[in-house]
């Protein structure tokens, strides 16, 4: 066929053309959509169902990987370490857990390709560009079309997939509220107590032995930690984070503070050593004034004045530890602090 028979014959194969856009006369126009051909499952029952089943087999594979990851969140322990090939010495746990939640994954969405793929109406529709706000009987036509949509889908009347896929959709977060485990138990009161308590004597940080009121001089500044607390335990970080105390000597008679002379031992008064800001550890002491500077952003306290904020962000007074003197002659606690240490806690209630 020439060329020109060929032009000349094109607006007649546009016209029968499936989804073809009439452009007589037009050498670009549309040509169409190829003519629709059926799928086996358009025309064979059976094969619509063999289908419906693979669909509703990868969801009902999705929920048994979901359960997959609980147990193995709850049986694999954290540390235990295997080698699989190709992958090499991994953690039993993350293996575990990735491969049980990327299978849960994976069938949702195989399954739902699947269905889309071999049961829903695969008949092309050509739509015309148009103004973006639809007209009313658009919008009718859209309306129209999901209702059709959900009829082909066979949303409805296959109840099998609807089921299972809800189940597999449902169950997949599960899988996020069980890691929420890993946030660890309610702190419950811990916040509001140390290990401090009436006889536990005051450790020197620094030499590890007990505190005698006379190791202490006017001027000097020494860190304490409560008795049985060894650097070695488990949870020294957790305890001396809260526990961890600042002596000072102070003449009496500079001591301002009426309950803290009271709750003071011959001048050696103990506050915690956590600053109310945002927790830093106090470290600088300026004896002639008897104030004590946070390195983190300069709040200074008092110590000869109920350890008072004068100056910076902090917004309480250091806790005060009250002590007193053993049997035996050394330092101890005669309780444990009246306010929960550490930062913006009070605000909290
Ligand atoms: S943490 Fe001490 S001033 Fe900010």
């Amino acid at each position: 066929m020439s060329s020109q028979e060929n032009s000349e014959s094109l607006p007649e194969a546009q016209a029968t053309a499936h989804g073809a856009v009439e452009t007589a006369g037009d050498p670009f126009a549309d040509p169409g959509l190829p003519a629709h051909k059926p799928r086996i499952q358009d025309i064979d029952e059976r094969a619509a169902k063999r289908s419906e089943r693979v669909v509703a087999f990868l969801f009902f594979l999705s929920m048994v990987a979901t359960i997959g990851f609980i147990a193995s969140y709850v049986i694999f322990p954290v540390d235990k370490i295997v080698f699989i090939f190709p992958f090499g010495h991994v953690s039993i746990l993350n293996f575990a857990l990735g491969l049980t939640l990327g299978v849960a994954l994976f069938c949702i969405g195989a399954g739902a390709v699947h269905w889309a793929r071999t049961l829903m109406s695969d008949v092309e529709m050509p739509a015309e560009r148009h103004e973006i706000a639809a007209p009313p009987e658009v919008k009718a036509q859209v309306l129209a079309d999901f209702r059709q949509g959900a009829a082909e889908s066979g949303f409805g009347r296959r109840k099998l997939i609807r089921n299972t896929m809800f189940g597999a959709l449902a169950m997949v977060p599960l899988s996020g509220v069980m890691l929420l485990r890993d946030l660890g138990t309610l702190p419950e009161d811990k916040l509001r107590h140390t290990m401090w308590s009436k006889g536990k004597a005051l450790i020197n940080m620094n030499t590890n032995e007990p505190l005698r009121p006379e190791d202490l001089l006017v001027g000097s500044l020494t860190f304490a930690k409560p008795e049985g607390l060894e650097e070695d335990a488990e949870d020294f970080q957790t305890q001396i984070a809260k526990a961890a105390l600042m002596l000072v000597r102070i003449k009496p008679e500079d001591i301002k503070d009426k309950r803290e002379l009271e709750w003071s031992h011959q001048g050696i008064v103990a506050y915690s050593k956590i600053c109310t800001h945002v927790g830093c550890p106090i470290s600088l002491y300026e004896q002639q004034t008897h104030h004590v500077l946070c390195p983190c952003h300069q709040s200074t306290f008092d110590l000869s004045d109920g350890a008072r904020v004068i100056f910076g962000p902090a917004g309480h007074a250091l806790p005060q530890l009250r002590i007193g003197v053993n049997d035996e002659g050394y330092l101890e606690a005669l309780g444990d602090f009246e306010e929960p240490v550490g930062p913006a806690f009070w605000e909290r209630g």
